[in-house]
């Protein structure tokens, strides 16, 4: 008879029941399946992007065990403006291959053989695998459907025993979409001190909660130092693909796990810690890090809106039919975002990936003739057609400042003036920043077409929405809503 070569807690660890019933609803057609928490859409494109722009950089190597440190800060600054709870990104926060990673190395850095850990059931089916693999007990406690599959305190202290050494609990859970109380979790916490109990918690779905509010275990009274928080990014961003998670805790114990990631894992893979960094400013609709609350609520007090510019008004706007004979006035180089006439009522046009010269041209110029306030031009300075080419190609012909950004500054720099932006919609990152832009006043044009996306109609109290028709006119057309947002402000009394 052939030897057995597997290790016995592998060879008797019985293979995931979901997955086969996973596999059997994927041959099926018309079947949705929900047996795999699967978001039903991919993930949004600016994270997308930043992956590509990422491996485009060359960014393909390892990082640093624990993680890319922007990454770890930014779990940081996450966790702390969702939940109130603070970790350190040195030391506190472990990257890893998504929450499944995090499970295994919770379970084996804190298990001894025999150990046990109890784990409230219907639950995510890795738990109980990873505590046999890590050499512990699981211990099941059931939840009832009676109970809203709460946690039961009188079932809890009957778990456990002299050799219990944490409690691993998985709220918003899977699969029974259970999000525990705080009155449930606090008494989980007062048994885990009462019997001085690690407690490991993954909150996976921790933003994934409807009309309710999740608590994050580690900020319940005492709990800090003995949890180990696991999260995510596979179900908030929809993200499963990427693998990518974090853990978080006290320092002795993240430690620990990390060590032994870095043996097995060395790091997450470096493209989906560049695409969780941009997960999180998405969701945190952070502008260059600029406050937005006073503007979005003087936004709010507003009330103009404007869907349609017609044809009569962006002719006359636009300066297709005029202004003619424009005065060239010279006026030095491309400027600094700095030197910009940046006040109350200014007016900027932001143009991404200009078709050449020539357009800029006629944009500038329709702009200076319009007393706009400036011209930026979004993208690198190395840009084919940027200011320097701008300049070479026209000389320096117009009164109009023209600057250099990149969309995040600009939109980060716009925003903290309070000034009103259009831009045209050439790529998704500007789309996202739009989107996300606390003044009403952002615009984007859409290509021939296309439609203004959703998440921008829905939001601001003044839009504009202007068909495209070709590159040259475009341009114009966006000065043109440039000006008509100006006048219907001012019209509107709301600039000095
Ligand atoms: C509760 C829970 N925890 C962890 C995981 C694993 O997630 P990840 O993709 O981050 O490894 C899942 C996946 O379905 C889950 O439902």
């Amino acid at each position: 008879m052939k030897k057995q070569y597997l290790a016995d807690r592998v060879a008797t660890l019985k293979p995931s029941g979901i997955r086969k019933f996973f596999d059997i609803v994927a041959t099926m057609q018309d079947v949705i399946s929900l047996g795999i928490g699967e978001p039903d859409f991919t993930t949004p494109e600016p994270i997308v992007r930043a992956g590509i722009r990422s491996l485009q950089a060359g960014e393909t190597h390892y990082t640093s065990n624990a993680g890319l440190m922007e990454l770890r800060e930014q779990i940081c600054a996450h966790l702390q403006s969702l939940h109130g709870v603070s970790f350190e990104p040195q030391g506190g926060i472990l990257a890893t291959v998504g929450v499944s990673e995090a499970l295994y190395l919770a379970m084996t850095a804190i298990l001894n053989p025999g150990d046990e850990v109890v784990i409230p059931t219907p639950c995510f089916v890795s738990y109980q695998a990873e505590v046999i693999l890590a050499g512990g007990v699981p211990v099941e406690l059931p939840t009832y459907f009676e109970d809203g599959f709460q946690v039961r305190a009188d079932k809890l202290e009957e778990a456990i025993t002299a050799r219990t050494k944490a409690i691993l609990i998985g709220f918003p859970n899977n699969p029974t979409g259970a999000v525990a109380t705080r009155q449930s979790l606090l008494e989980v916490a007062r048994i885990a001190e009462q019997h001085d109990l690690l407690v490991v918690s993954d909150e996976l779905y921790d933003q994934l909660v409807y009309g309710v509010k999740h608590v994050c275990f580690p900020t319940l009274p005492g709990m800090y130092d003995r949890t180990i928080l696991l999260g995510g990014f596979s179900k908030n961003y929809a993200m499963t693909g990427w693998r990518i998670g974090f853990a978080a805790g006290p320092v002795d114990l993240i430690r620990g796990l990390t060590r032994i990631h870095q043996y097995t894992i060395m790091s997450a893979p470096t493209t989906a810690q560049v695409a969780a960094i941009e997960a999180l400013i998405v969701a945190a609709g952070r502008l260059g890090r600029a406050p937005a609350a006073t503007m979005v609520s003087e936004q709010e007090a507003r009330g103009v809106r404007v869907t349609r510019v017609s044809d009569e008004l962006f002719g006359r706007l636009s300066g297709r039919e005029g202004p003619s004979g424009l005065a060239a006035i010279v006026r030095g180089s491309p400027a600094g975002l700095a030197d910009l006439p940046a006040g109350p009522g200014s007016v900027f046009v932001a143009l991404h990936e200009i078709g050449n010269p020539g357009n800029l041209g006629t944009i500038i110029r329709t702009a200076n003739a319009a007393g706009m306030s400036g011209v930026v031009l979004l993208g690198r300075a190395t840009d084919p057609y940027g200011p320097a080419a701008v300049k070479a190609s026209m000389g320096a012909l117009f009164s109009t400042p023209v600057a250099q950004a990149g969309v995040e500054e600009f939109f980060g720099w716009a925003a903290g003036h309070q000034i009103a932006v259009v831009t045209t919609s050439a790529t998704a990152t500007e789309r996202f920043w739009a989107a996300s832009y606390p003044r009403p006043l952002a615009l984007l044009l859409g290509a021939e077409g296309e439609g203004l996306p959703e998440a921008v109609l829905g939001r601001g109290d003044l839009q504009v929405s202007i068909p495209m028709t070709g590159t040259a006119e475009s341009l114009n057309l966006a000065v043109a809503a440039g000006l008509l947002i100006y006048e219907v402000q001012r019209q509107a009394g709301a600039l000095a």
